[in-house]
């Protein structure tokens, strides 16, 4: 049975706009579905005066309503201030393709939620959070739920890869149940360092493993 896509959907999934990478972007974010499994890298380039989108390319691993989704997202937020930007729902990325089947949700919900991210990690890493609350251990496991396994297809907290989490003085040890020889290894440790460097009150990040 085909799924009920509309006409603007399949149009932008044949022809989605603004793929690609952005080369030395201002922040990016790559969030993955539990739902199935499927990842989104999102790339931003944002003025450092007006915090207006100059750029932003999105790499999907989704599916058609997933690249559609981002496509829209990434049409409305471009030349957006990033207050602008983080107002998008996936309500109104679904309202402007048309309807999207329910089971598709999670792949809209996927696109922005990295959208949401790659804002967030804008404003990490040029200061511009303004409630600092101190970070906390369960803070960092929250933040690793962002990070995939690659073995899984489900984030490193839920499928056990993440063994412990030290957080003292500012310094992250974040410890794998994994080989650090495993073919992954070294993937898994730039994530989790991206995911977490850019926290107000992490000073330090460093992944162990412990097989
Ligand atoms: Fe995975 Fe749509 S089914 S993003």
């Amino acid at each position: 049975m085909s799924l009920p896509y509309g006409k603007k959907l399949l149009e932008l999934f044949k022809h989605p706009h603004n793929v690609g990478k952005i080369k030395n972007p201002d922040a990016k974010a790559t969030e993955g579905s539990p739902a199935c499994g499927d990842m989104v890298t999102l790339y931003l380039k944002v003025d450092d005066k007006t915090h207006k989108i100059e750029d932003i390319k999105f790499e999907s691993y989704g599916c058609a309503s997933n690249i559609a989704t981002a496509s829209v997202i990434t049409d409305i937020v471009k030349g957006k201030t990033i207050d602008e930007a983080k107002k998008v729902t996936w309500k109104k990325a679904a309202d402007e393709l048309g309807g999207l089947p329910p089971v598709k949700v999670h792949c809209s919900v996927l696109a922005v939620d990295t959208l949401r991210s790659a804002i967030r990690n804008y404003e990490e890493s040029h200061g511009l959070i303004k409630n600092k609350v101190p970070t906390t251990r369960n803070d960092i496991i929250e933040r690793l739920k962002h990070v995939m396994n690659p073995m899984k297809g489900l984030d490193i907290v839920k499928t056990g890869l993440l063994f412990d989490v030290i957080f003292e003085d500012g310094k992250v040890t974040v410890i794998l149940e994994l080989e650090e020889s495993n073919q992954f290894a070294s993937n898994l440790s730039n994530e989790i360092i991206e995911q977490l460097q850019t926290i107000w009150d992490v000073k330090s990040v460093e992944v162990k493993f412990n097989l």
